[in-house]
Parts: structure tokens; sequence; C-alpha cells
């Protein structure tokens, strides 16, 4: 942290400084401060766009920003590398990566393909550049069903999430799909007692949950979506208390759209280690010193943009993006 911040901080909140720091760095750098629906509140504040994985992976292209600071997880920012790579993408704090997609290699998924040759390759979006690369199409958990309805296979090796893979199946009885044993470690967390026991001491408050989380917890469901999908949701329902399947930093977003209904946690284990590790210091560290740019090998990323277009070419545009109005 710089110096002067830290000699203000006695006559000023330090978090209004490195907003005001994070603003006029962005402004200087002509960047676009791009975050996931789960970032913290104070990140979420600074961001021109807030949004989903899909939302946010189409946001970055064709924008007339130099730069793109990533909030969210390294698979996000590699995706909008991937997709804009004469851009500098920079993923504010290194370490920040999706537990989900390191459960998947390119080698394991090759040696899986050799297994079913006549399996079309299905990869969510939480994998890396390399397993992108391998797969024939990617998709998110908002269009995982028509991403897979829409290949003429009837064998889908899906990968990593099993959780999201299973999902689909049930509304894909004519593919057979070859299910990952990857799972996110945040949407493990929930069972399905805790959803019981959220439905007793909440009675009529509709379950809305994400589709990373296990089987017999979507059993529960009211409705299951991505993360975007929670806030037209409600919008369109009556109730005015709701039991969210997500990961906690959606109740920003949420509070903010809708400031008159109650949000409950069936669990409070539903944080994101690593989304949570981006903080607006961080984001101010990024913007002043470039780290930490993504690369990654052209060989990789032009076949890794083949798999992210054709999604993008099937799933078309996706109207969930929020453009943040802070
Ligand atoms: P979506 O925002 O695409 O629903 O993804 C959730 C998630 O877990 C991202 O890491
Ligand atoms: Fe990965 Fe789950 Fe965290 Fe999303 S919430 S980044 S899938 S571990």
């Amino acid at each position: 942290m710089e110096l002067d911040i830290l000699e203000k901080a006695n006559t000023k909140d330090v978090k209004a400084l490195l907003r005001e720091k994070v603003l006029r760095l962005k402004k200087e750098r002509n960047a676009y401060i791009v975050a996931h629906n789960y970032q913290n509140y104070e990140v979420q504040e600074v961001a021109d766009i807030l949004g989903d994985s899909l939302a946010l992976s189409k946001a970055t292209i064709g924008t007339g920003y130099d730069l793109i600071v990533f909030c969210g997880v390294d698979f996000m920012a590699e995706s909008a590398k991937i997709l804009n790579p004469e851009k500098m993408v920079i993923l504010p704090v290194r370490e920040a990566d999706c537990p989900m997609a390191l459960m998947v290699t390119a080698e394991r998924l090759r040696e899986k393909k050799k297994e079913f040759p006549d399996a079309a390759v299905v990869c969510y979006v939480n994998s890396s550049a390399e397993v992108k690369a391998e797969s024939d199409i990617a998709c998110t958990s908002a269009n995982a069903i028509q991403i897979i309805k829409s290949l003429p296979n009837k064998q889908i090796i899906f990968v990593p999430d099993k959780n999201l893979g299973h999902y689909a199946q049930r509304f894909c009885p004519e593919k057979e799909i070859i299910l990952w044993q990857g799972f996110c470690t945040t949407h493990i967390r929930i069972t399905a007692q805790d959803v019981i026991n959220a439905k007793i001491k909440f009675p009529g408050a509709p379950f809305i949950v994400h589709p990373e989380c296990p089987p017999d917890v979507i059993d529960q469901a009211d409705h299951v979506c991505s993360t975007s999908g929670f806030s037209p949701y409600i919008a369109k329902s009556k109730a005015d208390t709701f039991i969210i399947g997500t990961e906690v930093g959606m109740i920003f977003k949420l509070k903010k759209d809708h400031p008159t209904k109650r949000f409950v946690m069936p669990t409070e284990q539903f944080v994101c280690q690593t989304m949570k590790m981006t903080t607006l210091g961080w984001v101010a560290h990024a913007l002043e010193t470039l780290e930490h740019q993504i690369e990654i090998p052209e060989p990789i990323r032009v076949k890794a943009e083949k798999t992210l277009r054709r999604m993008m070419d099937i799933s078309g545009d996706h109207p969930n993006a929020a453009i943040a109005s802070y």
C-alpha cells in the first residue's frame, strides 16, 4: 500500500481512499473492471460490469478499453485473454484460482478421449485454457443443456463438474453423459438437510440454487440457474423471502436489485475462498503495477478460442449482464 494512503488514513477512511485511487487509475489506464457476482462487495462497487461467467466473457469482446482487470478467478481472466489476445488482461491476485478447474488436466482428458472415441467433449468454462483447447465446445451453467442438446453425438464427455453434468443429464435423456469426477469445493458443502431446515424456518420461501450443488440439493429446488438467473426469478416472484443456494457474494447484488426482499442462506459454508482473495487494495495494486498479466501460448489460445466461440455461436446473446451503476 502506498505511504500517502497510510498517512491520510487517520483523516479519511482507507477504503474510501482506495476506492478513489482505483477510480482514478481506471480512468488513467483506460481500464475496464469486470467483476463476477461472487466478488467482495467493495470490488463489485468499483466494477464497470458485474455478471456470470458467460456474460463477462462476452462483455470483454470489442470494447474500446486498453486494459481488462478481471476480478474473479483465473479461468475467467483466461477466457477474457483467449477472446481478446490483443488486450492486456490482468488478474489482480495470482493465487485466485478455481479448485474445480484444477480437477481436470489436458493430459487426463486426452486419455479419456481415447476411451470414448465417438464422444464429443464439452468443457464447463471453469477449466484451464489447455483443457478448453482439448475440448469440442465450452458451456457455462447458463447454457449447458442447450449446448449438449445442440451436438450430434450421443456420447458426451463432460468436464470437470459432475454435478452440472448430472443436472444437464436430467434434461437430455437422449444423451449419454460421461461425467468427470470434479466438483465445486464451495457448492459441495450444502446438504439437503440444510435446505429442509431453511424451508421449515422460512415457510413458503422459494429455494433458488446453482446447478453446481449436489443432486439431492437440486431435488429441493424451486428454481435452478446460473448466478445471472437469481435476480430475474426474484423479480417475477411474489414471495418476500428467498433461500439462496449459492456463494454469499450473490447477496450483495440481490439486495441492491431488490431492496424490499429478504435473502437467507441455508448454510454459512457458502464462501469461495479464492473468489474472496480479491480486495479493493489488490485491484488498486493491479492498476498501478499491471500485475498479474495473463499469457497463453498462441497454439493453445487459438484452439481454446474455437471452443469458446462455438459455445457463443449457439448460445446467442446473453441478456443478464448487469452494467454496474455505482
Ligand atoms: P456462473 O456465474 O457462471 O453461474 O458460475 C458460477 C461459478 O461458480 C463461477 O465460478
Ligand atoms: Fe470454482 Fe466453485 Fe469458487 Fe466458482 S465457487 S470459483 S466453481 S470453487
